[in-house]
């Protein structure tokens, strides 16, 4: 079956160089599985501080996310060299390009597509493309929990939420203070909704669950299914 994975840049480039520990184990964790995979790779810091520079020096929005979406595609770049021949060679720009991309490789990987979203929606986009019915998502928060667990040691984390409840959690923490947001974007929200993918959040520091969650077996994160 095909099987996409969200990857945040914070896993991938947790402290401004790359996580070569993070990359091997994933890499290892594909290589084990029968699967095909779709793969997204956030842009982290690194976005983040491009954009942010982009801003200082003028730029508006749009070119403020076209460089940070180079960050993302960097990101794509050094996964596939730690997967080697299972992954296809190139970072496709478009779904429709990825989509294309299966066949002589089991796993293609690309960052973000085009200004305005984020990889939670270009995850949720790639499932629809290629038809795959679950989706992963590996960040450095290890579930969806009702209060963000580092503020509140009393926060309840989520076995698992139907798709109306993490949209309405989505919703709450729209509403909160600028900076932070919540471990899934609005639109992807809804696209996972929609298309009924069922969706796994897991921490990139425990690669068992990422293998459970990838072949649909329980683990200690977060599952979302009608
Ligand atoms: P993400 O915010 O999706 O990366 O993309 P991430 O590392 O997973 O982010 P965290 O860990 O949740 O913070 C990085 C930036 O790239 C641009 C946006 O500016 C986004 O904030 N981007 C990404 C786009 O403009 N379009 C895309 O399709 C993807």
């Amino acid at each position: 079956m095909r099987v996409v994975l969200s990857i945040g840049g914070s896993s991938i480039n947790p402290d401004g160089k790359p996580d070569i520990n993070f990359l091997k184990g994933i890499a290892k964790v594909l290589r084990e599985s029968k699967n095909e995979f779709g793969i997204v790779t956030g842009g982290g810091s690194v976005a983040r501080a491009y954009a942010n520079a982009a801003r200082e020096l003028g730029a508006g929005e749009y070119d403020a996310d076209s460089v940070a979406i180079i960050a993302t595609k960097q990101n794509a770049h050094i996964l596939i060299a730690a997967l080697g021949d299972i992954a296809h060679p190139n970072v496709p720009m478009t779904f429709e390009r990825a989509r294309l991309a299966f066949g002589k490789h089991r796993v293609v990987v690309m960052g973000g597509t085009i200004p305005g979203i984020t990889t939670d929606s270009d995850s949720a986009l790639l499932a629809e493309a290629i038809g795959a019915t679950r989706l992963v998502n590996i960040s450095n928060v290890d579930a969806i929990y009702d209060s963000d667990p580092r503020k509140n040691p009393n926060a309840k984390k989520f076995e698992k939420l139907a798709y109306d409840q993490l949209i309405g959690l989505a919703v709450k923490s729209d509403k909160r203070t600028a900076g932070t947001h919540f471990v899934f974007d609005m639109l992807a929200c809804k696209l996972i909704s929609r298309s009924k993918i069922e969706t796994h959040f897991v921490s990139c520091k425990n690669l068992k669950d990422v293998a459970n969650a990838i072949e649909g077996k329980k683990h200690g994160g977060t599952v979302v299914k009608a």
